[in-house]
């Protein structure tokens, strides 16, 4: 999944650290979708939740509202340090971190936790273990939440492929694929959001794609132009609006 999407700078723990402040930024532009996945989830204040890769909190935050006690697994220091003046500001006290990648932790060393939850953190070079170890840790139910869309849009896969564009999923499906394979048939639940990003100008959002897909100097200026037919100038900035799909994949252990 990684590999096809030009990703695998995603699993290294300083790109993470890099983003943490813009995507601290961001998540306030994120709130429809926030709440569309908080109201999925069936929580309750005797509920335990295990959230790996946590980021921020943008999700960490409104789950620990509604439950006794949340645990966020994240490796980013920098993502930890927003999540936890977040979590300070909203006077939430229910969340205790752990600073490690989910690869590096050991089933003894986290206690079984009712509900496990990632959300768009799938960035394990081997993602079958990462899989069967939340499956471990949840006493009752496992929530995931992915991408449904295509990973580029079509018109940039022809900047940058031209016609031999490579077959590529959204990410749900392989994640759908490798939990079938590890013997778990999960539950999918696809819908529709609008994502919504503000840019200052052209050049931000063009530096935001060059790095995002990995695109390569020589097609800069066709990417420029792409990006003029699509963003909408408003109080003095750009927005770039587009209808995203997001997956829900869960299983429960009883199953
Ligand atoms: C796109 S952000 C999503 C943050 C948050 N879950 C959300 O939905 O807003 C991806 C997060 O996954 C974390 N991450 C990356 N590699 C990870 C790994 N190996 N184990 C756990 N978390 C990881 C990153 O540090 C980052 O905070």
């Amino acid at each position: 999944m990684l590999q096809s999407t030009r990703r695998i700078k995603s699993c290294n723990i300083k790109y993470w650290d890099m983003c943490a402040l813009d995507f601290n930024k961001k998540t306030a532009s994120m709130h429809t979708l926030t709440q569309d996945q908080i109201n999925k989830l069936p929580l309750t204040p005797a509920h335990t939740v295990l959230e790996i890769g946590a980021g921020t909190g943008r999700i960490t935050i409104p789950i620990a509202k509604k439950v006794k006690h949340v645990t966020a697994v994240e490796p980013s220091l920098r993502m930890l340090a927003f999540l936890k003046a977040n979590a300070e500001r909203s006077q939430v006290k229910n969340i205790t971190c752990i600073n490690k990648p989910w690869e590096n932790i050991n089933t003894d060393e986290v206690s079984p936790h009712d509900f496990v939850i990632a959300s768009f953190s799938f960035f394990m070079i081997d993602l079958a273990p990462a899989l069967l170890k939340m499956h471990i840790l949840a006493n009752e139910k496992v929530y995931l939440f992915l991408s449904a869309s295509n990973w580029m849009e079509e018109e940039i896969q022809k900047i940058l492929f031209g016609n031999a564009q490579p077959e590529v999923f959204p990410d749900h499906v392989y994640i759908y694929n490798i939990l079938n394979e590890l013997g778990i048939t999960a539950n999918v639940e696809v819908w529709t959001y609008l994502s919504e990003q503000r840019y200052a100008d052209l050049s931000e959002v063009t530096s935001r794609f060059m790095e995002l897909y990995d695109v390569p100097a020589d097609k800069k200026e066709h990417l420029k132009e792409y990006l003029l037919k699509i963003l909408v100038p408003d109080e003095g900035g750009l927005w770039l609006k587009q209808q995203k799909k997001v997956a829900m994949l869960w299983w429960s252990k009883e199953e």
